[in-house]
């Protein structure tokens, strides 16, 4: 499979078909004019170094994709000598891991360890069509298609992880319902209600405006439409919430910290129902770590040396919570 066209515009392979049948055809449209330009060139002044790494990808065949014990693969037939040397091109991999062939892709983060809190406790993603913001290099992506969603479309604006998601989608070939879009939650038109499940892992805490994050995911759900909502929060009762004064965890861009039950009262402000905290976990430098394919610092940096149940700038350690809520009545 061709991962870019000819003028090196991505390609999705059975992508936009399943997107026209949603009914949105503007969105499409605007979707396929935000790839041109992105990758066109307004992207990212790496984006030609990324893009000559995809094509030297290009002469490793995958055979498709699977996931196996908990584990994404991408077996690969015939030579794959250089495999491993090409991909690290594509560094830092923050999300995975992955297999690629014998290439044990370690990233930073164990994004399985996030999929297997919350998977068993969400609706079946079977036949359904899914919207991930702010999804990374797609790894949750693929989790999604095994688990048998319709289509799982994932929005980023970051261009290395969309490069990353054409590697994966290079290997794994065929016509699948699947891609990573160069765009933020801001580019996604107002009220599309078109898609059964919406995912925002890792995303709220960047926002500026929360509640309006969480109003244009709700926009995004059609009627009884399921949201799975990830963020950092902190310990607290319902009037809780942490604005730090500068980093947190040496991240600059990170803004509110509710406590679970305000983010339930969020949710239930704009409109959420049913909404249940799945899982609450404190993030383990097991969990988000440096490794080959990350070099640069990770968690054990961000925390304080001598207590880890602090960041370096003093505030609580991160700890991450996963509530699901529906939006209106199917
Ligand atoms: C902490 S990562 C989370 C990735 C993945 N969802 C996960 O849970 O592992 C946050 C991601 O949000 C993306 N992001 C930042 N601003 C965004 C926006 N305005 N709209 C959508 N995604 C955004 C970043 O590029 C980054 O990949």
């Amino acid at each position: 499979m061709s991962m870019t066209k000819q003028d090196g515009i991505p390609d999705y392979p059975g992508l936009w078909r399943k997107l026209n049948a949603l009914g949105q055809e503007d969105f499409v449209q605007s979707l396929q004019q935000q790839v041109r330009h992105q990758y066109g060139g307004a992207g990212h002044g790496d984006l030609p170094r990324w893009l000559t790494a995809l094509e030297a990808l290009r002469e490793f065949t995958g055979t498709g994709f699977e996931v196996v014990d908990g584990e994404l693969r991408f077996p690969m037939a015939g030579n794959q000598d250089g495999l491993r040397e090409d991909l690290l091109a594509l560094s830092p991999w923050r999300k995975g891991p992955f297999y690629f062939g014998d290439t044990f892709v370690d990233t930073e983060w164990r994004s399985d360890w996030k999929w297997e809190r919350l998977q068993k406790q969400i609706s079946p993603l079977a036949g359904r069509a899914v919207l991930d913001v702010g999804c990374g290099n797609g790894y949750h992506l693929w989790r999604m298609l095994a688990e048998g969603a319709r289509l799982a479309l994932g929005i980023d604006p970051a261009m290395l992880f969309g490069c990353q998601f054409l590697a994966a989608r290079h290997f794994a070939g065929g016509d699948l319902p699947i891609g990573v879009l160069p765009l933020g939650i801001e580019d996604v038109p107002a009220n599309l209600q078109c898609f059964d499940t919406t995912f925002s892992m890792g995303v709220l805490y960047h926002r500026r405006s929360p509640i309006e994050h969480l109003e244009a995911l709700r926009g995004t759900l059609c009627p009884g439409g399921e949201l799975i909502l990830e963020t950092l929060v902190v310990d607290g009762d319902e009037q809780t919430v942490l604005l730090p004064h500068g980093r947190y965890a040496q991240m600059r861009n990170v803004w509110f910290l509710p406590s679970s039950d305000l983010l339930v009262l969020m949710m239930q402000r704009v409109g959420f129902e049913n909404v249940e905290v799945l899982d609450l976990s404190i993030t383990t430098t097991e969990e988000q770590r440096s490794t080959e394919w990350m070099t640069f610092n990770s968690l054990s940096d961000f925390l304080d040396t001598e207590d880890c149940s602090k960041t370096v700038e003093g505030y609580p350690a991160p700890k991450r919570a996963v509530l699901r809520a529906t939006y209106g009545r199917a």
